[in-house]
């Protein structure tokens, strides 16, 4: 699994198929890639909203690949 970041934005994440479980509430996630917020202005947290644009986070590009 590859875990990237994108230059001044969030994680993302390919997936085939992955849920998030709330509360003991499962809710399937059905988009191909997940973004998840790393500038920690989201309102969507933990994924992105674009937030990240209006308080010009500064991020470097990089990936993580997980073995
Ligand atoms: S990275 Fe997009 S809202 Fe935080």
């Amino acid at each position: 699994m590859k875990i990237k970041a994108a230059e001044n934005g969030p994680y993302l994440i390919d997936v085939n198929e992955a849920k998030i479980v709330k509360d003991g509430n499962e809710e399937k996630i059905t988009q191909k890639t997940i973004t998840l917020c790393r500038c920690g202005g989201s309102s969507k947290k933990p994924f992105c909203d674009g937030s990240h644009k209006k308080i010009d986070f500064k991020g470097e590009a990089l990936e993580i690949e997980l073995t």
